[in-house]
């Protein structure tokens, strides 16, 4: 068995109504000014947090929200008001978008890196703040993860910076705070956290301590999604939908995401498509494409979403792909990248693009060049 090792924040809190808590974590580290980072719809949810964070005696200073996938432009917009409001802490809400921001700005705030210095992996020397992370969509997992996304407007394509350091001190995870969430914004989300276990799962460096999260995620978000889609305030599909993606962001840091994800940030850097949206129009015709590297991992990846085992391998993976695609149309998200009015010739570009996202290609199960990634484009037009 391969050694893995496991870096998690040193509180996971879950439960219904336990945001608040992260007042009293917060005045525990001599907190005394915090910088919110945060998004417009998630603010007007937020008086609980904002009342305990008062009644501890703990500053709440707004950063600018978050209001979209972030560009490093947004990121540097924020990092000075840390040293300008001197706030001794980060308190990241929302979903990862403002997450994000938050691990990088409590990372690099005041510190001798800029942000284009640590794209990649281990290349962040430090954090300097103390760093608590709240998800409110079901979800990234970034609220564990030790991974911070930018979009560099630059060449137009997103960047990861991996790092121990961006591995929150706590997480807080209420799956009241997911109630809000839009019909298109958690179907999306949801087919993110999905696709960070069957990843991780099928992954090059997959580990068995991993998988028990990978497979109880998959089994999770399939039973629940469609059901959080419908009706958003059904209590028991929100937390099951947190718990999901709780285990797919555990499932980041170790063994992390391959290819669906690295073919899927060309869709986000350059034509805007919503992260979650992106991948979830990939995946199955990815997944295809892995399928003969391993079809045992496959046909574990269809019965953990709920297919009934009746033939080889490579027929359960195939109705596993099949249930996945009436997943995301059930939840009514577009098929084809043609549906987003992205021009057919732009594949060969964005190919190009996916390629250098290396960091991710190394984990996939099975080799896949340009041309390859090319004919999976075509296959998704
Ligand atoms: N750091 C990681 O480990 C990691 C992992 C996967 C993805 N990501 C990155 O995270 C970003 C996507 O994050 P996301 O999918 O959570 O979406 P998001 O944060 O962009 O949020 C989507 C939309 O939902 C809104 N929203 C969020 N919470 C809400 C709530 N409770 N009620 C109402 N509206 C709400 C936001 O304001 C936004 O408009 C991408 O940039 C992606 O690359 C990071
Ligand atoms: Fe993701």
């Amino acid at each position: 068995m391969n050694p893995i090792t496991l870096l998690q924040p040193q509180r996971i809190v879950f439960g219904n109504g336990c945001a608040p808590q992260c007042a009293e974590f917060l005045t525990g580290l001599g907190v005394k000014r915090v910088l919110i980072v945060s998004s417009t719809p998630v603010i007007p949810t937020l008086r609980e947090v904002i009342d305990a964070l008062k009644n501890a005696g703990v500053e709440a200073v707004f950063a600018p929200p978050v209001d979209r996938e972030p560009t490093r432009g947004m990121f540097e917009a924020v990092l000075p008001i840390v040293n300008q409001r001197g706030v001794d802490a980060v308190l990241g809400i929302g979903g990862g978008s403002a997450i994000d921001v938050a691990k990088l700005v409590a990372a690099l705030s005041g510190g001798t890196q800029s942000v284009g210095e640590v794209f990649g992996i281990n290349l962040l020397r430090q954090r300097r703040l103390p760093l608590v992370c709240i998800p409110t969509t079901a979800g990234t997992g970034a609220e564990v993860s030790p991974n911070a996304i930018l979009l560099d407007e630059a060449d137009e394509l997103k960047k990861g910076v991996v790092s121990p350091h961006l591995v929150p001190d706590a997480a807080y995870v209420d799956p009241l705070l997911t109630v809000s969430v839009p019909p298109a914004v958690t179907a999306a989300t949801g087919l993110d956290a999905l696709t960070h276990c069957i990843e991780a799962y099928a992954n090059k460096f997959a580990h068995p301590i991993v998988d028990t999260y990978a497979l109880q995620g998959m089994r999770l978000i399939s039973a629940n999604l469609v059901k959080a889609v419908r009706n958003g305030a059904d209590l028991e599909a929100r937390a099951a939908l947190a718990l999901g993606s709780l285990y797919g962001g555990l499932c980041l840091g170790p063994v992390n995401t391959a290819a669906v994800h690295a073919l899927a940030y060309p869709l986000g850097g350059r034509f805007h498509v919503a992260h979650g949206v992106s991948n979830a129009l990939l995946l199955p015709h990815v997944l295809r494409f892995n399928f003969s590297a391993a079809p045992q991992r496959y046909a574990d990846v269809a019965a953990a979403l709920g297919v009934m085992r009746n033939g080889s391998d490579l027929h359960a993976a195939e109705e596993g792909v099949e249930l996945l695609s009436r997943l995301s149309r059930d939840c009514g998200v577009p098929q084809k990248l043609s549906d987003f009015k992205i021009p057919r010739d732009a594949i060969p570009a964005m190919a190009g693009a996916a390629m250098k996202v290396t960091r991710l290609l190394k984990n996939n199960l099975r080799p896949l060049t340009e041309a390859d990634a090319i004919q999976i484009y075509e296959a998704a037009y």
